[in-house]
């Protein structure tokens, strides 16, 4: 909806069950969020959507669930010990810190891509251009430091380095160092790609926005494995699929942009996010990178096993180019709550609050609503527990019909279907449509392939 606001949809999160702060009772823990009822069906189905689209659907793709916590060296050569790290300044009149590559990217409107700059060229910019503290509008900043927002923990009864462990800050190293497992395993033969989905954490500067960029966050990431030749056209090929799958999980077209990445890391050849107007802005939604041979390499290097592939064709040797795919299922969920959202005026002069999921997401396919309490309420229990087998419900019977449906409407459940004398004696019940608020009439055993079929995606 337009002009929804981010401070609207969370307090609608929270009143409607979707995400809750989290640690409430304890005065809450920032940013930091639990998924309730309805916003864990939306997210399970969120991620159900990416595995069937890029998964399922790709016979060439591998799912694995890797583990969290890997052996510290993954971090020395995936460079995250070293250089992974946001480019912090202090303002030294009010003490907040910030991100320079964010100063610069807020002061010019997105215009000056600050993402590739050195610290040097960052604060030469920041000076340049006089950026003030966007809290107390002071020009006093500290150099660059880097700050390594890993997550550390201790491995064993005793805290000291040698034990330090890292809780991961992005899933993709667990599909790098099983690239020979999966290859060897299931004898797949190059271009493949390996995917998981996971749990992320980074101690993030500047967190915030509700779910946009938090301290724990799952991921949907896949990494394509290819040759050199054929690496520029999967990545062009990812740059579409990826756009596609989020229109067909009801993104508007005119919301949705390419951002191709002018600097790039001195390893890769190509970059491009796709960005989504939420409420706060343009902003990154996920990222398509083209790493050339770089992860591979590393890993040959720090591990000392050859991360080669021999084509059983040309019988040549070489480190696979990766085309990675990386999207955030949190920060898409948070898109799709904004997308979904409307106010909606109706023609008796009342308006309603519904949210437009798509039915494949939709935490709820149907709502099981018996007219009249009393007289149809075991039948409609009956239904209920018969659609439950087949797909998510949910019933209610307090309060007026009328009353039921906005529930409904707000939860963003596509169907309601309602039980009354017809069904006990003819076994038909009606579908109401969230959308056009339509009613069909529909024989009991019809309804599961009804919404079935509207679940398509
Ligand atoms: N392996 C590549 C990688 O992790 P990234 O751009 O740092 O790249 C990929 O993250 C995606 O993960 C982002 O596009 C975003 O959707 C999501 N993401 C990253 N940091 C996040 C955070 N702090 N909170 C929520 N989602 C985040």
């Amino acid at each position: 909806m337009e002009n929804v606001t981010m401070e609207k949809i969370v307090n609608l999160c929270k009143q409607y069950g979707f995400v809750y702060p989290g640690s409430e009772i304890y005065d809450g823990f920032a940013n930091t969020w639990d998924f309730g009822p309805l916003g864990v069906e939306l997210k399970n189905n969120i991620k159900k959507a990416w595995w069937q689209r890029f998964v399922q659907e790709d016979i060439n793709t591998y799912g694995i669930d890797a583990a969290i916590l890997m052996n510290p060296k993954v971090w020395e050569a995936s460079g995250h010990i070293e250089s992974f790290g946001d480019p912090k300044m202090d303002c030294k009149k009010c003490k907040q810190r910030f991100r320079a590559d964010s100063l610069i990217e807020e002061f010019s409107k997105g215009t000056v891509a600050a993402e590739g700059m050195s610290d040097e060229e960052l604060e030469k910019y920041i000076s340049d251009n006089h950026i003030v503290c966007p809290n107390c509008k002071g020009f006093d900043w500290t150099k660059i430091r880097k700050f390594n927002p890993m997550f550390k923990t201790s491995r064993g009864t005793l805290e000291n380095d040698a034990d330090t462990v890292y809780l991961r800050p992005e899933t993709c190293q667990g599909e790098y160092v099983n690239f020979l497992n999966v290859q060897r395993s299931l004898r797949a033969k190059l271009p493949f790609a390996i995917a998981q989905i996971g749990k992320s954490f980074r101690n993030e500067i500047t967190p915030g926005n509700f779910l946009f960029r938090t301290i724990e966050f799952e991921q949907m990431e896949l990494q394509k494995f290819c040759h050199e030749k054929d690496s520029m056209n999967f990545y062009e090929d990812y740059k579409k699929r990826a756009l596609e799958f989020v229109k067909d999980l009801g993104l508007a077209s005119d919301k949705l942009r390419y951002h191709d990445h002018d600097k790039l890391a001195h390893y890769a050849k190509a970059a491009c996010d796709i960005q989504y107007k939420f409420p706060i802005g343009w902003e990154e939604l996920n990222g398509i990178h083209h790493r050339g041979t770089w992860d591979l390499s590393r890993h040959s290097e720090y591990s000392g096993k050859k991360m080669e592939y021999q084509d059983p064709e040309t019988n040549e040797k070489f480190i696979p180019n990766v085309i990675e795919y990386s999207i955030g299922a949190d920060r898409l969920a948070l898109a799709i709550l904004c997308q979904s959202y409307e106010e909606e005026a109706l023609e008796d002069g009342t308006t309603r609050e519904v949210m437009h999921f798509h039915p494949y997401i939709a935490p709820y396919k149907a709502a099981i609503l018996p007219l009249v309490k009393k007289f149809h309420s075991e039948k409609a229990k009956e239904v209920c527990l018969e659609l439950a087998k087949i797909f998510m419900v949910t019933y209610d019977e307090t309060g007026s019909i009328g009353k039921r449906y906005r529930r409904q409407d707000v939860a963003g459940t596509p169907y309601c279907i309602t039980i009354d004398d017809e069904t006990i004696n003819n076994g038909t019940v009606t579908v109401r449509d969230r959308d056009t608020m339509k009613q069909v009439t529909l024989k009991i055993e019809e309804v599961p392939s009804y919404i079935k079929d509207k679940m398509k995606i």
